[in-house]
């Protein structure tokens, strides 16, 4: 099998010798030195899909924070000039400890507490998008109790079946999320808000999935949403963010600036001139990251498989368990070696199921003690990952021009216990 395809790793990748470096640091050095499990960051490549997106979307580039959240990454996209989503009051705290303007945070969430929308409004939020109508019944009442009038969003789901995993799939009709377009009760929205002195309607927000392909899934949005949209003629549409990534060789997704252009060119033909926004999460933060781990058993099973066990797994990286998700693994001391041998790299939980890469292709003359690496793992990991088993969570690190920086600590043992009542 085939060397790493090198457009899976993060921009600033070089290879010295066989071995990878990122950032102007050999990652083995860092795994030597910070342990394993470990999320490496390429600041330079962070930075550089910010910039995309604020070049392509002005400043209604929005970074989807459940994507990666810490301090670090806060601070990153607000230098970059973009704003940031949060959909959690846990996500809206790290956001403020970063220091972000308050007017550049948009509130999501499909079932916001009283208290989440209340700090929402003390802070004076940028934008809350209204999710359903207890929501509009909470906002009212936390306004005739003296909170700020907010501006607001209304979700709408516009019945699209975006070509992506059903987990991630939000803008069909049957969800959780927002107000259905085909039943009426986005009308029925648009209607009680703008009746209501509680609150300012600015736009109309979708977003149809996560991990999308194919930009004619957002054409198709856009074509149900603009009968429904122009004749409200608001100053604001947020599409959502959801464009995919390529994990794996073979796969190929369009750029930021690509998309740009089919959503601009899509909103143009349907008439629809309202300032665009947008929330990317994933292709801003995915491929900027590997996870290095340390190999510690390799079971040959003749004639079934081998299994490569790692210091990790799905506390780390629940996406190949929650949703089939397939992984690239390489060695980066032998980043473009041939990759001959098929093994199945495992985690370290208790569960059959806690697999990283299912039919990993790597270089046969694997051992114990190599780091092996998995890329494209800067999206969806950090932020969803566990102490299931009492694992430790792993660090992060941003790496730029030969520099280091902990951004993220490793959990400690004792971390673990911080929470236990004695
Ligand atoms: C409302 C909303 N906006 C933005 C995103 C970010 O999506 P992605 O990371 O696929 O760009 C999500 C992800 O689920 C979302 O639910």
């Amino acid at each position: 099998m085939t060397p790493l395809p090198r457009h899976l790793l993060p921009l600033t990748a070089d290879v010295i010798g066989g071995r990878l470096h990122v950032g102007g640091c050999d990652v083995i050095e860092l795994a030597d030195r910070y342990g394993t499990p470990l999320f490496v960051y390429d600041e330079v490549h962070l930075r550089e899909r910010a910039r995309e997106a604020v070049a392509a979307f002005g400043d209604g580039a929005t970074y989807a924070s459940k994507a990666f959240l810490c301090r670090a990454m806060a601070q990153l996209v607000a230098e970059e000039g973009m704003g940031i989503d949060v959909s959690t009051g846990g996500e809206l705290h790290v956001v403020l400890a970063a220091g972000t303007p308050s007017d550049r945070i948009t509130l999501h969430g499909n079932n916001k507490s009283v208290d989440e929308l209340a700090r929402a409004l003390d802070i004076g939020v940028g934008r809350i998008v209204v999710d359903s109508f207890e929501e509009i019944d909470r906002i009212e009442e936390l306004v005739a109790k003296g909170a700020s009038q907010p501006r607001v969003f209304l979700r709408v789901t516009p019945g699209v079946e975006a070509h992506t995993h059903e987990y991630v799939m939000t803008g069909q009709d049957d969800t959780k999320f927002g107000f259905g377009l085909a039943s009426g009760a986005a009308h029925e929205a648009v209607a009680r808000v703008r009746s209501s002195e509680a609150m300012e309607l600015v736009g109309i927000h979708a977003h149809i999935g996560s991990n999308i392909f194919l930009l004619s899934s957002f054409e198709k949005a856009i074509e149900r949403l603009a009968p429904f949209v122009l004749p409200l003629a608001l100053p604001e549409l947020s599409l959502g963010g959801g464009l995919g990534v390529a994990y794996v060789e073979g796969e190929e997704a369009p750029t930021i600036t690509e998309w740009s252009g089919v959503l601009r060119r899509s909103c143009a033909e349907h008439g629809l001139t309202a300032k665009l926004v947008v929330e990317p999460g994933r292709s801003i933060a995915a491929a900027a990251a590997l996870t290095l781990y340390r190999v510690g058993t390799i079971k040959e099973l003749p004639d079934i498989r081998t299994y490569v066990s790692v210091d990790g797994g799905m506390s780390d990286n629940p996406r190949p368990v929650l949703y089939g998700s397939g992984y690239e693994a390489f060695l980066p001391r032998a980043t473009e070696a041939e990759r001959p041998l098929v093994a199945t790299v495992v985690g370290k939980h208790c569960e059959s199921g806690d697999i990283l890469v299912r039919d990993a292709h790597l270089p046969a003359d694997l051992v114990v003690g190599d780091v092996l690496a998995t890329p494209v793992t800067g999206a969806y990991g950090h932020s969803m990952a566990s102490n299931y088993n009492k694992v430790p969570r792993p660090p992060v690190l941003f790496v730029r021009d030969g520099d280091v920086r902990v951004v993220v600590r490793r959990e400690e043992l004792d971390d673990l216990l911080a929470l236990d009542s004695d």
